[in-house]
């Protein structure tokens, strides 16, 4: 008997349902896509529960005539294309004619429609994939379509759903990315029956801009508007100002699709070389207009990905575009780089490589080390308080004496007074240290401090020794009572996005376990009321985001997602490479790192320090054989 079958069309739209319905983000995604080809101004979106119980989105668009409902679930059945040779000039945002088909096969549809023809609109049941019952129904033009019980008949994709916060969360990217990418549309978000945006549809990019991510963004953007050979650029860009800890606030849309492409962020972030600290990513909000001709948008299954038919060209016209953007407003540089197509494949390569560590910490900061260079002209400090060793440091933390001099690092004017003196590990008993006593010899280089104790001579990076002392310190806090913390005198207010200001409220009790009590301010910001004690690092709003990150990207496993964010906070928190530092600060490091319980290695796994012996050093000079 024959083994080979034919499977049944209802059992193929499963399967293909696969491909197009991930979760319900891409049914929000496909729904919404329809209705921006089906010429609507407004839409309307609401889910419950993540989009796993519901999704509706409502549109004012053009309507589907009674006799297209039925064919509008088939597969392969579509208004969008006719021949072949439409696929290489695509303008609308469908064109498989399989999005309605697959979502249909996995969830519960209906829809209401009614074009402008029409006196009353209709309204379907779709089940298994199957429209049953058309019935008249009073409806304005436009189409209404509502996703019940997405995968109630695919269990097993169903349990690969994320939860129902973390499902919205991607729905709300999403949202947001439309709303970017057609300011003159309007749309309205609404989650679980609250309202999460609304944009008017006036056409104005910058003010869609202002709704989602702020006033401090709005302010810091710079306009692109750039024609060249093959592409038009247009939109916003930020300002150095407004670097950013990871690639989230980088929109890229090409003819009005919304897509991920390497040799366009490679371009972009090329031109803003020099411009942001390292690890940081700029703010996007960009259209490439391009003929469809030279470009293939059936690579990817979601549609999320193109094709450019001369990736080199795309890569320097983006580039000079930018370029040309950042140099009216801001200073930079001018040293032309002349990409040529190696110097092109190697930054996207990078880019691809830093794509994967987005949320790695870097914690060299040698841009730092050479703003310090330039102010201070000698790289390499001796200690010239002779009388300051040890023994003055050991009665000092004995006499309480306020050791760290954070007046060079922090203005205390906007911390209350009770909380201001720094907190030093207790001075243990000598047994417990694995490392000898040292003598500060000096700062070299303004990154690391040089010692000697009686039979060696040490090399210790302050970055990598404060930034373990502060990891240790931390997480015995974070486990006994919570970080101990200090209260700002007044409220900083912090802006964030809709998504990142979720996840803060969501977390509420670990941000307050991490120093950081947190109250909602409206709109998409939060004020911060206290920060963890002795935190020099003042920029709040970067450690918030980069918490954030860490508590996105962790979210299943929490004992590691936990220590990573330590570990962010004590590297935001540590003195860098390029901070002069005093002779109390330099011994106040040492003793505190030689009392660590693994004072040899960073957090993560990077030396603090290398150390001569001196019989080694007396073999190196041939002085003993
Ligand atoms: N909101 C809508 N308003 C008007 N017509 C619609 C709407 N949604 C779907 N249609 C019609 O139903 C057809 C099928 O939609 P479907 O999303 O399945 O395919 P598509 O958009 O043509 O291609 P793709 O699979 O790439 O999305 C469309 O071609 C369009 O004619
Ligand atoms: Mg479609």
């Amino acid at each position: 008997m024959s083994e080979i079958k034919v499977l049944d069309e209802n059992l193929i739209n499963k399967i293909a349902a696969g491909e197009v319905v991930e979760r319900p983000s891409s049914i929000v995604k496909e729904l919404v896509e329809n209705s921006i080809d089906s010429g609507a101004t407004e839409i309307v979106v609401e889910i419950e529960k993540g989009g796993i119980q519901e999704v509706k989105v409502i549109d004012n668009g053009k309507g589907i005539i009674k006799e297209d409902i039925p064919k509008a679930f088939l597969r392969h059945a579509t208004s969008k294309i006719k021949t072949e040779n439409d696929l290489f000039r695509i303008t609308s945002l469908g064109f498989r004619g399989e999005a309605l088909a697959s979502i249909a096969s996995v969830s519960e549809v209906e829809i209401i429609t009614r074009t402008k023809t029409d006196d009353w609109g209709y309204k379907a049941i779709v089940e298994n994939g199957n429209v049953i019952n058309i019935v008249d129904q009073g409806a304005p033009v436009g189409t209404t379509i509502t996703v019940k019980n997405i995968f109630y008949n695919v269990p097993a994709r169903l349990k690969f759903l994320k939860s129902e916060t973390r499902e919205q969360m991607y729905i709300t990217d999403l949202m947001e990315n439309y709303a970017l990418s057609h300011p003159q549309i309007a749309f309205k978000y609404i989650a679980n029956k609250k309202l999460i945006f609304l944009t008017k549809g006036d056409g104005n990019l910058k003010n869609v801009i202002y709704t989602l991510y702020g006033k401090n963004t709005y302010e810091n953007l710079i306009e692109v508007n750039c024609s060249k050979e093959t592409i038009t650029l247009k939109g916003f860009v930020g300002n150095s100002k407004l670097e950013k800890s990871n690639r989230n606030y980088q929109s890229l849309f090409v003819n009005g699709r919304i897509i991920k492409n390497k040799t366009i962020t490679a371009a972009i972030e090329s031109a803003y070389k020099s411009m942001l600290s390292i690890n940081k990513f700029p703010l996007y909000v960009l259209q490439l207009l391009i003929n469809p001709e030279f470009i293939d948008v059936n690579v990817h299954p979601t549609k999320a990905e193109i094709k450019f038919e001369d990736e080199q060209k795309i890569f320097k016209e983006v580039y000079s575009c930018i370029k040309d953007a950042l140099i009216n407003k801001e200073y930079i540089p001018t040293v032309e780089i002349n990409y040529s197509p190696g110097d092109i494949n190697n930054a996207i390569s990078s880019t691809q490589t830093s794509f994967l560590n987005d949320n790695e910490n870097k914690t060299f900061e040698v841009s730092n080390l050479y703003k310090t260079i330039e102010k201070n002209q000698s790289i390499f400090e001796t200690v010239n308080d002779n009388n300051y060793n040890v023994n003055t440091y050991k009665q000092d933390i004995e006499n309480n004496t306020n050791i760290f001099d954070y007046s060079n690092k922090i203005s205390f004017e906007n911390v209350s007074d009770n909380f201001s003196k720094p907190i030093l590990n207790k001075y243990d008993s000598e047994s417990n240290n694995l490392l000898p006593k040292m003598t500060v010899i000096g700062q070299i280089h303004f990154m690391y401090i040089a010692t000697e104790s009686i039979d060696s001579f040490y090399l210790i990076d302050q970055h990598a020794a404060h930034e373990r002392i502060l990891y240790e310190k931390y997480f015995n806090e974070f486990n006994d009572t919570g970080i101990n913390k200090q209260i700002l005198l007044t409220p900083y207010i912090i802006e964030l996005s809709i998504n990142e200001k979720d996840l803060v409220l969501q977390n509420i009790h670990l941000f307050n376990d991490l120093g950081f009590e947190i109250e909602d301010f409206g709109g998409t910001s939060i004020s911060l009321r206290t920060i963890p004690n002795n935190f020099i690092n003042k920029n709040y709003k970067e450690v918030i985001e980069e918490l954030v990150a860490n508590i996105q990207s962790y979210e299943n496993d929490r004992l590691k997602s936990i220590d990573k964010i330590i570990y962010t906070l004590a590297c935001k928190n540590a003195i860098k490479a390029g901070d002069k530092l005093n002779i109390k600060e330099m011994y106040s490091l040492i003793e505190q790192l030689r009392f660590c319980n693994n004072p040899f290695t960073c957090p993560h796994g990077r030396p603090t320090m290398i150390k001569f012996s001196y019989v080694d050093l007396e073999k190196k000079f041939k002085r003993i054989m």
